[in-house]
């Protein structure tokens, strides 16, 4: 019986290692260890012999046991390695196999505008920040000179968030709070810029959106006036726009900038596009900043990109501009 044993665990690994699925294997296992194995048919003839022989026989009996599940373990390793390996190869993407005739998209229109203009005002010697969308009603009013009972406040449509006290945060209505952040970031001489998304409670039609994006600029430095405010704006048109384009300013109000400008661009047709507002940084707004308005000054400005991008590209209708139709988005 312990040659038959011997043989059932010879004939055990030759099948196991024949076996090609990790599927089979799990049957044959069935087959060589369960109930109705030959090891256990052994196993049942074991009673009619005497008990050194049974303890002799049971020990072979388990140690072929073991081997034969040592070989299924074995199998069963390779097999789900080789598995696993047809698996990814199957399932293998090339993010690189980019087919030439198919459009992969691009960036869209308004990004493409931001990059164009964070060209410019980089070339003009000016660094790129940002701040958060969703931002408290100190840098997007209070700290930008807004006093709590001032009309200027109405001046934007505000969203308020359900966060905190009420009316405390917002969804910030202009870029202009980057300002601020800006200024707590860094001591002067500060020449920065900061394109974003904003947003306004407003009914979106042809020339209004609820969602829509600003760049706004900060300079403050020893001796910054008015004339270096005009200047950038001037140099800015030129080199956005191109050569036969112009600016001018028209006295304005805004809380904090005294004094305050709007400024348009002139077309080479002659039209006026209005751009957006500007003015020398109010003493308060350095202070609100930490920063001694005394020793120094600034200019800031910022305007709306939106409608700046639709002009230029003959889009009448802003809402286009969130629209997800390729065939809207791939003209640009
Ligand atoms: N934040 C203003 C707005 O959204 C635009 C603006 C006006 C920005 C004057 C400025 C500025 O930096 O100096 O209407």
């Amino acid at each position: 019986m312990i040659d038959e044993i011997r043989r059932i665990e010879d004939d055990a690994r030759g099948r196991v290692a024949a076996v090609d699925t990790v599927a089979e294997l799990v049957e044959l296992d069935r087959e060589l260890l369960g109930k109705r194995s030959a090891l256990t048919g052994t196993k049942r003839q074991m009673g009619a012999l005497s008990e050194d022989e049974r303890r002799e026989l049971g020990a072979a009996l388990n140690a072929a046991q073991e081997s034969i599940r040592g070989f299924l373990a074995a199998r069963r390793a390779e097999l789900e390695a080789v598995e696993r390996e047809v698996q990814l190869g199957a399932e293998r993407l090339d993010l690189t196999e980019v087919r030439a005739d198919r459009d992969a998209g691009h960036l869209h229109l308004i990004t493409q505008v931001v990059e164009e203009l964070e060209d410019v005002f980089v070339g003009l010697g000016f660094t790129v920040a940002e701040g958060p969308e969703v931002e408290d009603d100190w840098h997007n009013f209070t700290g930008l000179n807004f006093g709590t009972y001032h009309p200027a406040r109405d001046m934007q449509d505000t969203f308020f968030v359900d966060l905190g006290a009420p009316r405390e945060v917002v969804l910030r209505t202009h870029t202009s709070p980057v300002q601020m952040r800006v200024m707590e970031g860094q001591a002067p001489p500060i020449y920065s810029v900061v394109p974003g998304r904003v947003y306004r409670n407003e009914a979106a039609d042809a020339t209004h959106l609820a969602v829509f994006h600003q760049i706004e600029c900060l300079v403050v430095d020893h001796g910054i006036t008015f004339g270096h405010l005009a200047g950038t704006i001037d140099r800015f048109t030129k080199a956005f726009f191109g050569p036969g384009y112009s600016m001018r300013l028209r006295p304005a109000y805004f809380p904090f900038t005294e004094p305050s400008a709007e400024f348009d661009v002139q077309r080479p047709d002659g039209t006026w596009l209005e751009l957006g507002g500007c003015g020398m940084v109010h003493p308060n707004v350095l202070r609100n900043g930490g920063i001694d308005p005394e020793e120094w000054s600034g200019f800031a400005f910022g305007f709306g990109l939106d409608r700046l991008a639709a002009t230029r590209h003959g889009v009448t209708d802003l809402r286009e501009l969130a629209s997800t139709d390729v065939r809207f988005l791939s003209q640009f």
